[in-house]
């Protein structure tokens, strides 16, 4: 293969061009990367290692995990808590904050991650992935608590997710731009294959979980109506729709070609304002998106703008190519 620069190597390569990469983050990406071939090793196992189905019991946000949640959840936390690059993590499958054993030292940095994204789809051997946002831990913590966890997402040094799908690839930021990297089977490293990832500013394709429309509020109902609306409607062009269910597959399908990704406000259920996870999922997309060329918002504001006031905080979710976003915000106002 001729491109071989690996993903530590770019790490190095932008550290030396003056980035503001340190050693631990450096160390900190090597781990999660580690994390993300061991499920990398599973999902594409399956049924041979028996992984798949349920695990049968439920997460603090009331999600049924499967077995491939918990195992991938505990691999996040073995390949990175002993290395002393976080000072502590939270993921979307455990009740609390994640406190580093003491044995292990302690790092400059916290981790947020959803281990497996879109996990209604592995039993059906569609797209799944993992997602991990990592800000510094703030000055003076060693021990943090969950109020050092509740940080806007504008604090993130580095956002990024693993696709576990026809390829396994990583998408990673680190505030200069959006890179990929293409798991190479052959010798298990990660492989720079994608340089200056950028999201069209135009798109004719939408994603949203229609079944969901009768809840939504005025501002996506018009939205939406105008791009089923295609040629005989008020856009003038015809629009094209796709829901993976799972969200890494859908950003990945905007960085690659454009479209807009919405989980808005809906009234299904008047405890969550959105189904999505701030800490998990809305920030580190946000990020990737945004230095992408997109934008990223909840309709009413910038989604890494959102002061977090829960860990599992969920928030709606507007995402993708800049001129479609921008019109559905108008519509809010
Ligand atoms: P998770 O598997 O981590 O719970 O996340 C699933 C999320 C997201 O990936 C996807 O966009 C959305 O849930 C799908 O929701 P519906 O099942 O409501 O379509
Ligand atoms: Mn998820
Ligand atoms: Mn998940």
């Amino acid at each position: 293969m001729e491109n071989t620069i690996t993903l530590k190597q770019h790490l190095i390569a932008e550290q030396r061009a003056g980035q503001a990469i340190d050693a631990h983050l450096i160390d900190l990406l090597d781990d999660v990367g580690s994390a993300c071939k061991e499920i990398h090793d599973a999902t594409s196992h399956g049924a041979l290692y028996d992984v798949l189905g349920s695990a049968d019991v439920e997460n603090v946000q009331g999600e049924v995990q499967k077995k491939l949640d918990v195992m991938s959840n505990e691999m996040f936390i073995r390949r990175t808590e002993a290395s002393g690059n976080l000072a502590g993590m939270a993921s979307e499958e455990e009740d609390d904050v994640y406190s580093i054993p003491s044995e292990h030292p302690r790092g400059p940095y916290l981790m947020y991650f959803d281990p497996l994204d879109g996990s209604s789809n592995i039993d059906v051997n569609i797209t799944v992935g993992s997602i991990f946002s990592i800000v510094k831990c703030p000055e003076g913590v060693t021990d943090p608590k969950l109020k050092d966890y509740l940080i806007p997402g504008t604090e993130q040094v580095c956002a990024g997710f693993t696709l576990y799908g026809p390829s396994t690839l990583m998408i990673l930021t680190t505030g200069n731009g959006v890179v990929g990297f293409t798991l190479d089977p052959g010798t298990g490293e990660f492989k720079l294959t994608h340089e200056n990832i950028t999201i069209p500013d135009d798109t004719s394709e939408f994603a949203v979980n229609m079944s969901n429309q009768r809840f939504w509020e005025a501002p996506v109902q018009k939205y939406v109506q105008e791009c089923m609306d295609g040629v005989t409607g008020e856009r003038d062009k015809n629009f094209n729709m796709r829901w993976v269910a799972s969200m890494v597959g859908e950003v990945f399908r905007i960085l690659t070609r454009g479209g807009i990704f919405l989980y808005p406000f809906d009234t299904k259920d008047a405890a969550k304002p959105g189904k999505l996870r701030l800490m998990y999922e809305a920030n580190p997309m946000s990020f990737i998106v945004e230095q992408a060329g997109g934008v990223s918002s909840t309709g009413r504001g910038r989604i890494m703008e959102v002061t977090p006031d829960a860990i599992h905080q969920r928030v709606p979710v507007i995402l993708g190519s800049k001129n479609e976003v921008n019109r559905l915000i108008s519509y809010h106002k």
